[in-house]
């Protein structure tokens, strides 16, 4: 991969284990162990060390091949395995029935965290830049990836922040799966995908919606200092302190002065069992009932706007 200097956009050359950018006289980022790791990439809060591998660790000790094949048929919500459910994956390859099945592609993934986007897109043949802020992430994303045998040598992972990095380089496809509400600065992070977005790619986007009534009541500040709940998810690192989730609107205003036009948003029809999911158990009728009470009654009653989540796929203008 061709990185650019974050400030001048120059190319960074390779001194020793540093890239450095020549017209600035600097350094930005470090070669560890055969992967870029830019400086400054840090996580305050620990959050993503803790969510991935304390936790998530335990719901990848039985995969191989053959259980993470078992576990991409499980497409929707309610028949979703817990890895992916527990980083609020609502629905896999919900870009598919859009844009088609992506094969064969240039990729970027952007915040890749650890879930079933990176290697899929691996087995269908895609080359993969992969990064996230978080290095521990990273690490266990690779280690997942080995242990479920996935194609590796087209895939290229780094330590970066969405923020500031500059690629030579453009993609057919740059997805963003549920990063963007821990990034304040969303238009620094859309202008570089505008950069690096093909003028024929597609950038694809799923982010959690604020006024889903249970996350705001969670998220929002002015139940302070009486919000126990709050209190507990932020305590046992359910989210994470200060988390906000996106209000689309806003989002959307910023993605069409980045330069970039919708081609398709909607909703998740989730609105009961997003909820609900983590306190009844799987399989039940009680389960069953809910969910078929967002598929008959709630999707088509309740607006996007107080969903669970919703999905973007956009273009360049
Ligand atoms: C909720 S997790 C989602 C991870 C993964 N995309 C998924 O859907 O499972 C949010 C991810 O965004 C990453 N992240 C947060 N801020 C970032 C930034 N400025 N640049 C790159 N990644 C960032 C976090 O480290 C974390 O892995
Ligand atoms: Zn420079």
């Amino acid at each position: 991969m061709k990185y650019l200097c974050p400030s001048c956009r120059s190319p960074l050359e390779l001194s020793g284990d540093r890239l450095v950018c020549s017209p600035c006289g600097g350094g930005h980022a470090s070669l560890i162990d055969g992967m870029i790791e830019f400086d400054g990439c840090t996580d305050k809060e620990s959050f993503f060390e803790k969510q991935a591998i304390e936790r998530l660790d335990r719901f990848y000790a039985d995969y191989d091949a053959d259980k993470f094949q078992e576990v991409l048929k499980r497409v929707h919500l309610w028949q979703m395995d817990w890895a992916n459910k527990r980083v609020g994956i609502a629905r896999k390859f919900w870009w598919e029935p859009h844009i088609g099945p992506i094969r064969d592609k240039a990729v970027l993934e952007i915040g890749c965290g650890v879930n079933y986007i990176v290697p899929s897109f691996l087995l269908n043949g895609n080359r993969v830049f992969a990064f996230d802020i978080c290095k521990g992430s990273v690490d266990f994303l690779r280690k997942i990836l080995g242990r479920i045998g996935a194609p590796t040598e087209r895939l290229e992972l780094a330590v970066a922040d969405a923020t500031r990095l500059e690629l030579g380089e453009k993609f057919d496809i740059v997805d963003i799966n549920n990063v963007l509400h821990h990034i304040d600065d969303r238009p620094a992070v859309f202008e570089r995908v505008h950069r690096h977005l093909k003028d024929d790619g597609k950038l694809i986007i799923v982010e959690p919606n604020y006024y889903y009534p249970p996350r705001w009541m969670i998220e929002t500040d002015s139940l302070d200092p009486f919000n126990f709940v709050k209190d507990y998810f932020v305590r046992n690192d359910l989210i994470e302190k200060g988390e906000k989730a996106i209000i689309f609107p806003r989002m959307r205003r910023q993605l069409l002065d980045a330069g970039f036009k919708i081609d398709a948003t909607f909703k998740d029809p989730n609105f009961l069992g997003y909820f609900t999911q983590y306190w009844i158990r799987e399989d039940t009728g009680l389960a069953r009932a809910i969910f078929k009470l967002d598929e008959m009654l709630f999707r088509h009653i309740l607006p996007a706007a107080v969903a669970p989540f919703q999905y973007i796929i956009a273009s360049k203008a």
